[in-house]
């Protein structure tokens, strides 16, 4: 079973409108015809919401998904500053990260709420990009596998059955690993993967866990990446720092389309 590749970009809290433009212009100079390219590699991008009109603009007709970073679960109402899945949709968006380790840390984002914005996600007919990951000292103390399995159960415990049957992809980002330069090796990246294929196998059922898309985030650049991409579960990337210059980025994607 090959599944397609899948390279998103999270440019997190960085680019105004014209950097945005700036970006795709030379991102399609270097790849050529996009549609070409995402027939083969799946191309997004986790963009801020100031830039939710100018990216879609850029990549209509492309082939590449235009994510947000974020979303509330309520569908409506009082929640200054949130965004609703609706409004998502209305911005000709594709879907949503979701979970981030940024927004855990810092915005006190739990796995309830996680499951929750994935339900809303998934039922908006959005595609839901569920990020789970452990923290240095877990990972020291042997709690790898222990802290990915409670983050995505507890979050699939708030998911309905309707929203389970909709299509998601998972981040797999150790929180050591995001923003240092120390990326996990393959073989680290590769034995979560696999356990995480485990977990959508136990819940989902062996078919749509071989259909089911699960990424690595966490210092992936283009000297790495092809390494990464090589192993059987690693079905492609979500990449911080090395997607904000088109030449790093570019270079992601045509080593991804390799695998194709
Ligand atoms: P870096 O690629 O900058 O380490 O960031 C990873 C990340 O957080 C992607 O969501």
């Amino acid at each position: 079973m090959t599944r397609k590749k899948f390279l998103a970009g999270n440019w997190k809290m960085q680019k105004n409108r014209a950097e945005a433009s700036e970006f795709f212009q030379s991102f399609t100079r270097i790849l050529g015809n996009l549609s070409d390219v995402t027939r083969v590699v799946d191309i997004a991008f986790g963009v801020p919401a100031t830039l939710f009109d100018v990216s879609v603009k850029c990549a209509m007709g492309s082939g590449v998904k235009i994510l947000a970073q974020n979303v509330h679960f309520e569908k409506q109402g009082a929640f200054t500053g949130e965004l609703s899945a609706g409004m998502l949709v209305d911005a000709s968006l594709a879907g949503s990260i979701i979970g981030h380790s940024e927004r855990r840390q810092y915005f006190a984002e739990n796995d309830e709420a996680v499951g929750k914005k994935w339900n809303a996600l998934a039922l908006a007919g959005l595609l839901p990009v569920v990020c789970v990951g452990e923290t240095k000292a877990e990972r020291e103390h042997g709690k790898t596998n222990d802290i990915v399995t409670t983050q995505f159960e507890a979050a699939l415990s708030q998911v309905s059955t309707e929203a389970k049957g909709k299509e998601f992809v998972v981040a797999y980002e150790p929180v050591w690993a995001i923003g240092t330069g120390l990326t996990a090796t393959p073989e680290q990246a590769e034995d979560v993967h696999k356990m995480i294929r485990g977990l959508l196998a136990k819940h989902f059922g062996k078919e749509r866990a071989e259909v089911t898309r699960i990424l690595y985030g966490g210092s992936m650049n283009a000297a790495n990446c092809a390494e990464l991409l090589q192993k059987p579960n690693i079905d492609g990337g979500l990449v911080g720092g090395a997607s904000l210059k088109p030449e790093d980025f570019s270079k992601m994607v045509q080593a991804a389309q390799n695998f194709h």
